[in-house]
């Protein structure tokens, strides 16, 4: 995959290496680093070459400290609507993609930036990250998602005091909310925590990964019925040769070889 003036890009072992690179603007999400995304994970989903993702941020003071201030300070009542469609349509594309994507959140992991790790499937922090919706500071709301998806995952009552106080939490305090998975001392040991996982999520079967990002997805959606949705994959998963494979290894006490089919 090519760089991107915002984003490098590092294909390693199946794994395609993301780093946003805006270091001296925190690693800011500006339109063109959204449309960089958007980008790059349309060739995600089609690239049989990379099965998982991890995405970082440049530099160690920042994952990325939120949504371009500079751009945020322009808009009008008309394109903030867009605005905030875009980026929730962009971060979409991440939530629902069939590999799986680990965040590796090193250090200021603010407004956009909490709401883009959020929408990873697996979010690994680095002791010195900081965690946040500090929108309500400039007068807006978080507009990528950020009001759906960490109201689920540390509930109603932290969500509400986290985005209307716009405090900023440590990174044993997302731990302890669930916000993240993991808090490893640097961000050398939090991609190491993240290709172990990789590695792991790897070895098995591909559809059935898929699978499972989409049930799990299912159980944010208020107009899908989640149960309805896994017993559709499930009957989904026995269609597949990996089925088939999976089942046979453990009756013939062999180890699974999955094909993705
Ligand atoms: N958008 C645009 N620029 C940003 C940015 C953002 N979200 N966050 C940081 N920057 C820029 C700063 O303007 C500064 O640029 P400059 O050197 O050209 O002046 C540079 O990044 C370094 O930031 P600075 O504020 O000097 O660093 P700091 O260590 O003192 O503070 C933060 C770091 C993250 C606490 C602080 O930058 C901040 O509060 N950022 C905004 C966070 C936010 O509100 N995000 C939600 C946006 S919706």
């Amino acid at each position: 995959m090519e760089n991107f003036r915002n984003i490098l890009t590092e294909e390693k072992e199946s794994v395609l290496y993301l780093t946003v690179n805006r270091e001296d603007k925190m690693n800011a999400l500006n339109f063109e680093t959204l449309e960089e995304l958007r980008e790059i994970f349309d060739e995600v989903v089609d690239n049989k070459d990379i099965k998982a993702v991890i995405l970082t941020g440049s530099g160690d003071k920042a994952f990325v400290a939120g949504a371009d201030i500079q751009e945020i300070s322009e808009l009008n009542e008309v394109n903030a609507r867009k605005f905030a469609e875009n980026g929730q349509e962009i971060f979409a594309m991440i939530e629902n993609c069939h590999k799986p994507v680990i965040a590796v959140t090193n250090g200021y992991t603010l407004g956009g930036g909490c709401e883009l790790a959020m929408a990873c499937h697996i979010r690994i922090a680095t002791a010195n990250a900081k965690f946040g919706q500090p929108e309500v500071n400039l007068g807006i709301i978080p507009g990528y998602g950020g009001t759906q998806r960490l109201t689920i995952l540390v509930g109603r009552g932290k969500a509400n005091e986290l985005m209307m106080t716009g405090d900023m939490i440590g990174a044993d305090e997302a731990l302890q909310l669930k916000l993240v998975n993991y808090v490893l001392p640097t961000k050398a040991d939090a991609i190491d925590k993240a290709e172990e996982i990789i590695a792991k999520i790897m070895s098995k079967a591909p559809l059935a990964i898929g699978m499972i990002i989409d049930c799990v997805n299912a159980a944010f959606l208020s107009d899908e019925n989640g149960f309805q949705t896994e017993a559709n994959s499930f009957a989904r998963c026995v269609k597949s040769g990996d089925y088939v494979e999976g089942t046979s290894a453990f009756l013939e006490k062999r180890k699974p070889i999955f094909k993705g089919e």
